[in-house]
């Protein structure tokens, strides 16, 4: 059998938990495990030396959201992404989780923390690594569309935004065109993580993904806005303080993570091209923030307020230029299907 088909095999003799009543589930507990990391939604704790558990801060359809990311991480692991197994939901006190096999590897995120040295051989092997998943094609229906989760986020800001402004986002992503290929959807330096061969070895270090909840199918730039919105993005909106806080590396890591993802992901040393290429993620990049403003918990009334104000000034005016300017460069990324 190939990876491929023994991934299939293994996920489909595996439990396949669409929904799941809480009554039906294991308990656990975590009294005396050691905390191994902490996500926007999420703290881990290593269960034994092959698991983990992943306990969901409590938040509204928290199961829904627990079984969408065990049915995405069992399809992304079938399709042959590189990624932790997930094993089983379970019931920690009041509170719910999912076990994951563990992976001896740090995220990306405290190796360059940690090692900066590490910092072009990484930044290239996680661009490399994008495309090599933006080669997959899905299969039907094995992961939502991540234009309609867009849909949907944008539809929740009719609070906050007008009827008007909210026609504009969607013109946006009618803009995007429709694609099958595979998109993890939060790829970051948190959720990537890295396996080091043994000293001596020749083999290279591997990269890891976890964190497949927002695991679609769509357009590849989906995927870059994901790098974009939480890298460069940063250093273009906060001050330094801010960044080496909340990210854990200086700005010019960043920038230099930054330049060498570009130039790999999109193969171009182009100075022009590589400028056009910066200003569409700029201006997409607006979409995906508005998109994070009711769910992303680091997102503060005020921070909320303000994005509104600035989108207002210089984002929702130029959306149609912005469509145009851009359209042709946006149907040519990755391959036509
Ligand atoms: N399978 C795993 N093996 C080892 N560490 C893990 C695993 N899954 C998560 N972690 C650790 O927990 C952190 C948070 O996990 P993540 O799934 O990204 O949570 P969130 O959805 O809250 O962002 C990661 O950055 C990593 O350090
Ligand atoms: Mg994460």
């Amino acid at each position: 059998m190939t990876l491929k088909e023994t991934r299939e095999h293994e996920v489909a003799k595996s439990d396949r938990l669409d929904t799941v009543t809480a009554v039906q589930l294991k308990e656990i507990s975590i009294d005396g495990l050691t905390c191994i990391g902490k996500g926007q939604n999420s703290v881990v704790y290593r269960l034994d030396q092959d698991t983990i558990v992943k306990l969901y801060k409590p938040c509204p359809q928290l199961m829904r959201q627990i079984s969408m990311e065990k049915r995405n991480a069992d399809a992304a692991y079938a399709l042959g992404v590189p990624t932790a197994r997930a094993l089983e939901i379970v019931r920690v006190g009041e509170n719910y989780g999912l076990m994951f096999e563990y992976l001896e590897a740090p995220s990306l995120r405290n190796v360059i923390a940690k090692e900066p040295n590490r910092l072009p051989d990484l930044a290239i092997k996680s661009a490399e690594l994008l495309r090599r998943l933006h080669s997959l094609n899905v299969p039907k229906d094995a992961f939502p569309k991540i234009s309609d989760c867009y849909r949907e986020r944008v539809a929740g800001l009719a609070d906050l935004l007008t009827p008007a402004e909210i026609n504009l986002l969607n013109e946006m992503i009618d803009s995007i065109p429709e694609r099958k290929t595979y998109i993890h959807g939060d790829y970051h330096r948190g959720n990537i993580m890295v396996r080091r061969k043994e000293p001596g070895h020749s083999a290279e270090d591997e990269l890891l993904l976890i964190d497949m909840s927002d695991s679609s199918m769509g357009h590849p730039i989906y995927d870059v806005l994901g790098t974009y919105m939480l890298g460069i993005n940063l250093v273009k909106t906060f001050p330094p303080d801010f960044i080496a806080k909340f990210i854990g590396w200086d700005t010019e890591t960043i920038v230099s993570a930054w330049n060498l993802f570009k130039r790999t992901y999109f193969q171009t040393e182009d100075k022009g091209e590589l400028a056009e290429i910066e200003a569409m993620l700029e201006a997409y990049c607006q979409l995906r923030w508005l998109t994070f403003l009711k769910i992303a918990p680091a997102v503060t009334e005020d921070m909320r307020k303000k994005s509104i104000e600035e989108a207002r000034k210089s984002f929702f005016p130029m959306i149609r230029t912005h469509i145009e300017r851009f359209k042709g460069r946006i149907e040519a990324m990755g391959c036509v299907q």
